[in-house]
């Protein structure tokens, strides 16, 4: 696991949208896995001034979403789906259906899940997965106590998410869906590399956990310590209960240009 401390989101989402470019000059018809959630929206305006400076092409590129509420009406703008249209996709040259997402609205509910994993199998796999992580270690939206194993599936949120996320939802608490589709640990842990970004003060005891604390379920992102390819990118803020964030530091100081992330 890679650690990297930035100065500021925008610098994250650079190292973060460099990572991209290479990845599709080298394979432009890459999938992507697209974290909805304010962690990553600096990446998606570095990856939108890129593409409208002409740097930087989606077109044959796919994608897919993480995670999705149960139940919120097809127009509500909170939906991650209408979320990730407005913040990425609309934003930069993605075909037609090329970005997909869990459907928080069918009526058969495992059989979407299934589905949605048969799709990322289909397309290849995810080969860059953007990450947040919540402030109760939670990826996508695999909470405390996630099987560290699990696929896609209906998970109910926790009421430290529910508070979490009741900004997006003018500060309603009760207004903020209960349950959500989400790919499964197994899933992320599928992806060939996971970027995960956090910023703030209040993620610090999550990354903490993420990155010096012991696997478990209690903290999901943990099981990211199995996984042969992450960047963690953060802010001071975030940064500021790693144990060995010097040495963390110093590493990316001096770490090869040629090597990228
Ligand atoms: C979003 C998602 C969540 C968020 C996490 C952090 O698709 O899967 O895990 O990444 O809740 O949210 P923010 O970035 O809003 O702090």
């Amino acid at each position: 696991m890679e650690v990297i401390v930035l100065p500021d989101a925008g610098r994250i989402g650079e190292v973060a949208a460099d990572a991209i470019g290479v990845l599709l000059d080298r394979k432009p018809d890459a999938v992507l896995g697209l974290a909805t959630g304010s962690s990553p929206l600096a990446i998606y305006d570095e990856l939108a001034a890129r593409h409208r400076a002409g740097e930087m092409s989606f077109a044959l590129a796919r994608g897919f979403t993480l995670d999705e509420y149960v139940g919120l009406p097809a127009d509500h703008p909170e939906r991650y789906r209408n979320v990730i249209d407005a913040v990425v996709v609309a934003k930069v040259d993605f075909a037609p259906g090329a970005v997909r997402s869990p459907d928080g609205l069918a009526d058969d509910i495992p059989a979407a899940c299934a589905a949605y994993e048969d799709a990322i199998a289909e397309a290849g796999g995810v080969d860059l997965q953007i990450l947040g992580i919540g402030t109760d270690g939670h990826i996508a939206f695999n909470e405390p106590g996630s099987s560290l194993a699990s696929r896609t599936r209906i998970k109910t949120l926790t009421r430290q998410t529910r508070l979490d996320n009741a900004r997006f939802f003018g500060d309603d608490v009760d207004a903020v869906p209960t349950h959500c589709l989400t790919q499964g640990l197994a899933t992320i842990m599928a992806a060939r590399h996971v970027v995960l970004v956090a910023n703030g003060r209040s993620k610090a005891e999550a990354v903490h956990q993420l990155v010096e604390g012991p696997v478990s379920a209690m903290w999901p992102a943990t099981i990211l310590q199995h996984h042969p390819h992450v960047t963690v990118l953060l802010d001071d803020a975030a940064a500021r209960r790693l144990q060995l964030v010097d040495y963390y530091r110093e590493t990316y100081r001096s770490k090869p240009a040629w090597q990228g992330i």
